[in-house]
């Protein structure tokens, strides 16, 4: 086998059409183009998304491949992702990334994006790294789940959200304000000068690992719908800061009972909402002899392509695929 494997990777799982190349641990491009489209309707429209996907998939690739300087007949697998997220959106990249892998005569990399979205802590970019067994948290726009990984290919989901997900938390609460789509990222930056303590909201008492912001949800609406206006507008800072210090709590709090119950100190957090400033600073807080937290530069914590290279670098790597002298398109899953 090859020492040096060069990955082209493909994620459309929602509506960031992403290119990536990585070469073994190493990214050498990474391109995504957020479909801003979808701001106009205030959260993600399926067939819109596919539609976008279809039209930037060609340039978005070029471009990777410019980025990172090899040639096409460099590249020694494609790896894509495969699931989960919108159908129409995963069929564009699917077909896109059989063809060229079929045209390249390399191996086909079927991604699944949650556990990419946790191998992105294994991106070479000088970055403390965790070993296994640790415990990963993935928080992102349709996904809460807590993971033991005890390899980079064995995941045992240990917690999982019963109805909205994180991210989802700060999607529909910044709709509420009239923020567009995706809200995580504004919450997090009015929060930043908002007081935490100000406003009190409903904080979800899920036993165990599982986790759920439904109620939190509805709370925080009507405390929204309660309030005029004027108020809103001269708290929102505060506001903000308060809701999004109820969804961190929860995190941390299960992050705590998990590491405690598996005995495992070692805590990676992943996914979209991982990019938020004060989760990241209270991660870092929980960091002593007992826990150590891991996050992935904030590129490659919402939705990317390198990961999924990564990911794909891993599954070249497991015998079924890296190993094999013979890499005719056939012997890979193409259904
Ligand atoms: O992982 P991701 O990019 O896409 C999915 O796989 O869903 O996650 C997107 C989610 C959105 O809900 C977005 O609001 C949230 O991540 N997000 C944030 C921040 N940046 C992105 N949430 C809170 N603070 C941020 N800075
Ligand atoms: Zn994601």
């Amino acid at each position: 086998m090859n020492d040096v494997v060069n990955i082209l990777a493909i994620e459309t799982s929602c509506d960031d059409t992403a290119a990536a190349v990585v070469q073994n641990n190493k990214v050498l491009s990474n391109i995504v183009s957020s479909q801003k489209i979808h701001e106009l309707y205030g959260g993600v429209v399926p067939e819109v998304a596919s539609r976008e996907h279809d039209k930037l998939i060609v340039p978005v690739v070029r471009k990777a491949l410019k980025n990172s300087g090899l040639r096409l007949n460099q590249i020694n697998a494609v790896a894509y992702t495969r699931g989960p997220g919108l159908m129409g959106s995963l069929l564009v990249g699917t077909s896109f990334a059989k063809s060229l892998s079929l045209s390249l005569n390399v191996p086909l990399l079927d991604i699944n994006h949650m556990h990419a979205h946790i191998l992105s802590i294994f991106i070479d970019d000088g970055k403390d790294i965790p070993t296994f067994p640790f415990l990963a948290l993935t928080v992102s726009g349709g996904h809460t789940q807590l993971v033991i990984v005890n390899s980079a290919s064995d995941f045992n989901l240990i917690g999982t959200t019963l109805d909205d997900a994180a991210g989802e938390a700060f999607d529909k609460s910044g709709k509420l304000l009239g923020f567009e789509y995706p809200a995580g990222p504004k919450i997090d930056k009015i929060a930043n000068d908002g007081d935490p303590n100000k406003f009190t909201f409903t904080k979800p008492n899920v036993a165990g690992l599982d986790f759920s912001f439904s109620g939190l949800k509805t709370n925080f609406k009507n405390f929204i719908l309660s309030k005029d206006k004027s108020f809103i507008e001269d708290n929102l800072n505060d506001i903000c800061a308060s809701l999004q210090m109820t969804i961190i709590d929860v995190l941390i709090d299960k992050i705590k009972v998990a590491s405690k119950r598996f005995k495992i100190n070692q805590i990676v957090v992943c996914g979209g909402v991982s990019a938020n400033s004060q989760l990241r600073s209270q991660l870092k807080a929980l960091d002593d002899k007992e826990i150590k937290t891991y996050v992935p530069e904030i590129q490659y914590s919402t939705d990317n392509a390198a990961m999924i290279g990564i990911c794909g670098y891993y599954k070249f790597l497991d015998s079924n695929y890296g190993n094999l002298k013979d890499q005719s398109i056939a012997k890979y899953p193409l259904s």
